[in-house]
């Protein structure tokens, strides 16, 4: 069924005119941007300064929306656009759209479904979901819901290269189609929202599906703790409380958790584990020895790291800087985008995300040389607001104003979307 999904845009926009003539309003706001304050009143303080959030000051942010502006489309007319076609081949896939759903971690934050309700609503239109290491439910799980819908797996390198290879391995029987491994976290940024709120989620074992799925990780819960556990100053109402989370966010039955200790042991396991800032080029060999998939490295903003992407054999670069939540005050994504096209000169696919929000985003992205973008936040909102059909929602939208923003400006397919259909403001 999902190769099949048929959209169009102009369907989807007489449809809501027509709704709005018996009064129906959408109910997942069209722009991107009153998506974020309708989805802040669906959620949390907490939950909403985690997804919202940036680095620092939140320069990163800005810069990734400001280098949108400073190309304008230059639309041309009279050249039969009564019929076009967003498609897109990408590692052998044919997608409908060159839109691609970042990989988001926790995303219980957002709603009670989290990855699920997202795995449903990104097969159901064929668009590819990246599966975060950080998820709230386990990739099986998701892969479950699936069908043959397209999906990736996103690596975060722990310290062990065994739980490494076993979640590659387990991707690759998920049916995912490539390796995105991102390199921007190797330590977290200096969250201000999260750090004023004292909340990381992991400490309360949300968004560590991955890890107690997985055999090796199980395996190094039974081993003696070799780094001191993170201890609470001390035991008050908030300290049982996040017991309690911690005890429910684990797989299994709550009383046996809470007697083995194990949701304890796990929060404890993944803090000692998840990152490797040590991480060097060198250590992308023994993921390629792992796995015949597609490796796409996620995070690259200079060309020369682009470069060595391709000395190094990797078959793809998403332009990232993880939505401004890593380093503040950071070159803007699109900024970054046409030195690494360049760079790599076509050899392999170039994807981009962070700050796209509209179809004109998506539009410029590709006229600079991305293959395809991703998106991470409005998705996010759009499922705080409505579950499966949020996300639906939100995704139809950017997809349909991307397809009428190229038809208006005269592009008939992909292909014609280039350098040319922009001028610098
Ligand atoms: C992320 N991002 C992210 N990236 C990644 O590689 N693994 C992860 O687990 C996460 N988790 C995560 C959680 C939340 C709440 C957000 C907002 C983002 C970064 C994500 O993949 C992507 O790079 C950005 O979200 C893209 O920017 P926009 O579209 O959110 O502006």
């Amino acid at each position: 069924m999902p190769q099949n999904y048929s959209f169009s845009a102009t369907d989807r926009q007489r449809k809501m005119y027509i709704s709005g003539i018996s009064g129906k309003r959408p109910e997942i706001p069209t722009d991107l941007n009153e998506l974020e304050a309708a989805a802040q009143s669906a959620m949390s303080p907490q939950a909403f300064a985690y997804i919202a959030g940036g680095a620092g000051i939140g320069k990163t942010i800005e810069n990734n929306r400001s280098a949108f502006d400073q190309w304008r489309i230059v639309p041309r007319m009279l050249r039969d656009v009564s019929h076009r076609d967003t498609s897109v081949e990408l590692f052998g896939r044919k997608l409908a759209v060159p839109v691609l759903l970042s990989p988001v971690g926790v995303l219980d934050m957002a709603h009670a479904e989290a990855d699920i309700a997202v795995a449903k609503a990104a097969s159901t239109l064929s668009i590819p979901m990246i599966f975060s290491n950080q998820a709230s439910r386990s990739m099986e799980s998701c892969a479950a819901v699936m069908g043959d819908g397209p999906r990736w797996f996103q690596l975060y390198w722990s310290k062990s290269n065994e739980l490494v290879a076993s979640l590659v391995h387990r991707a690759e029987a998920s049916g995912c189609e490539a390796i995105v491994v991102t390199l921007d976290t190797t330590l977290l940024g200096w969250r201000i929202q999260d750090l004023d709120q004292g909340y990381l989620p992991f400490l309360r074992g949300k968004g560590i599906a991955q890890y107690t799925s997985d055999p090796v990780f199980q395996r190094l819960l039974d081993e003696p703790e070799t780094e001191e556990a993170p201890k609470p100053e001390q035991i008050n109402l908030a300290t049982i409380q996040t017991l309690i989370e911690q005890v429910s966010n684990y797989p299994g039955n709550f009383w046996q958790t809470f007697r083995s200790k194990r949701s304890m042991a796990a929060v404890r396991t993944f803090v000692s584990i998840y990152s490797r800032p040590s991480l060097t080029w060198e250590n992308l060999a023994f993921l390629k020895e792992q796995t015949s998939l597609p490796i796409v490295l996620k995070g690259i903003l200079h060309p020369d790291d682009a470069r060595k992407a391709l000395d190094y054999g990797m078959d793809g670069i998403i332009v990232s800087n993880h939505g401004g939540r890593q380093v503040d005050g950071a070159i803007g994504t699109l900024d970054a985008l046409p030195g690494i096209v360049e760079a790599v000169n076509s050899k392999i696919p170039v994807l981009m995300d962070s700050g796209v929000r509209g179809g004109a985003d998506v539009f410029k992205a590709l006229a600079l040389g991305a293959k395809a973008v991703c998106i991470g936040r409005p998705f996010v909102y759009g499922l705080a607001l409505g579950g499966e059909t949020g996300v639906s929602e939100v995704i139809r939208n950017l997809w349909a104003d991307f397809e009428l923003t190229m038809g208006l400006s005269g592009c008939k397919n992909i292909d014609e979307i280039n350098r040319n259909m922009l001028t610098p403001a």
